[in-house]
């Protein structure tokens, strides 16, 4: 027989939570409010918790029926939750798929482009390299004998003031350097080389300089030498010219001026025609229609025979030039710094330029 009163009591308000339940799931929306339900439902101190704490109050012949109406109580009051949970998943999902349209293009991808610097010097070196010059390479710290002094230039030597050097101090002697230009390639390339040799060496240079528009102590260089029997002047002069037409377009002319370098003789400084005013005179030509590219010569006996080459019967020629000062012409750059800023909107400019 119940107890009517105690256990009737229990059993309905045991009924009744499912009921509160539902009503309770009808009003949730978020992932929140259904987690606090459950632990205000079906938690520890939740009221199922609550009530089935009364079991110990019923006499002994009544717990079995109470303990079977909890039970069910509780899996329907899991149920529930399972129910909501599975639909608010779906819900979400929905809320996806409405706000995605798979037919939208994608997002362009951020993507680099070459420095001007790097485009400029492969395009030099394509152009040699097209007359049949390899490429060749060596290290920015060198020695003072493959920068200088197999290059006719001997300690004390005053042509070693027109380049400014830094350099590494070792203990011992004050010999290793930062290569001041790439013509200690070119020097390797005399000391390991067999003849004829025709090389271009692109490489990056140090000198110092104080930093203004026109000059960096770090900058870029190609230099080149060619070394064959009866190599001439007039060789020289037809690859340079060759080689501006290429570079800066077919009508381009050159006048080569008397120079000095001390690993050449004779030598010569070449000036293009100025590209943007076709030679009528600008502020970029300073009116002279005519721009300094490169330096160049016959390479001097001296420097053949230091690097055991006989000039009686081999003779050649070399060439140096700067590659910022030539991407400046080509593309109108009129501050050098802008090279080292790595300012995205100058850099973007070059990205179709190939
Ligand atoms: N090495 C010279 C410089 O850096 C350029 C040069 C190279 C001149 C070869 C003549 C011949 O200024």
């Amino acid at each position: 027989m119940l107890r009517r009163g105690v256990t009737m009591d229990l059993l309905e308000q045991l009924n009744a939570l499912a009921g509160d339940l539902a009503e309770k799931l009808g009003k949730i929306s978020s992932n929140a409010e259904l987690e606090a339900a459950r632990v205000d439902f079906l938690g520890r101190k939740g009221r199922l918790a609550e009530l089935m704490s009364h079991l110990r109050e019923l006499a002994p012949q009544e717990r079995p029926l109470f303990g079977q109406a909890a039970n069910a109580v509780k899996q329907r009051l899991t149920e529930l939750f399972e129910e909501r949970r599975a639909q608010q998943e779906k819900e979400k999902e929905a809320a996806f798929l409405a706000g995605f349209d798979p037919s939208l293009p994608g997002r362009d991808p951020r993507c680099g482009s070459l420095h001007p610097i790097t485009l400029a010097m492969r395009e030099v070196c394509a152009v040699f390299q097209n007359m049949g010059y390899e490429i060749a390479g060596g290290p920015e710290v060198e020695t003072d004998f493959n920068c200088f002094e197999a290059l006719n230039m001997p300690p004390e030597h005053p042509a070693r003031d027109m380049q400014d050097t830094f350099f590494i101090n070792n203990q011992t002697a004050n010999n290793i350097l930062l290569r001041t230009h790439t013509s200690s390639v070119q020097v390797r390339t005399m000391e390991n080389q067999s003849l004829p040799i025709r090389v271009v060496c692109p490489g990056r240079v140090f000198r110092n300089e104080a930093i203004s528009a026109r000059a960096h102590c770090i900058f870029h260089q190609v230099e080149g030498l060619y070394i064959d029997k009866n190599v001439s002047f007039a060789d020289l002069k037809q690859s340079i010219l060759l080689f501006a037409q290429e570079m800066f377009g077919a009508d381009t002319k050159i006048r080569m001026r008397p120079s000095y370098f001390p690993f050449t003789e004779p030598s010569a400084e070449v000036d293009v025609s100025c590209n943007i005013c076709k030679g009528k005179g600008c502020s970029i030509c300073k009116g002279t229609g005519w721009l300094e590219i490169l330096g160049c010569g016959m390479v001097d006996p001296n420097v053949l025979v230091a690097n055991g080459i006989d000039p009686e019967v081999y003779s050649g020629f070399a060439f140096g030039m700067g590659i910022e000062r030539i991407a400046m012409l080509k593309w109108q750059v009129n501050d050098l710094r802008h090279y080292f800023e790595n300012d995205v909107r100058f850099l973007k400019e070059f990205e179709t330029v190939l």
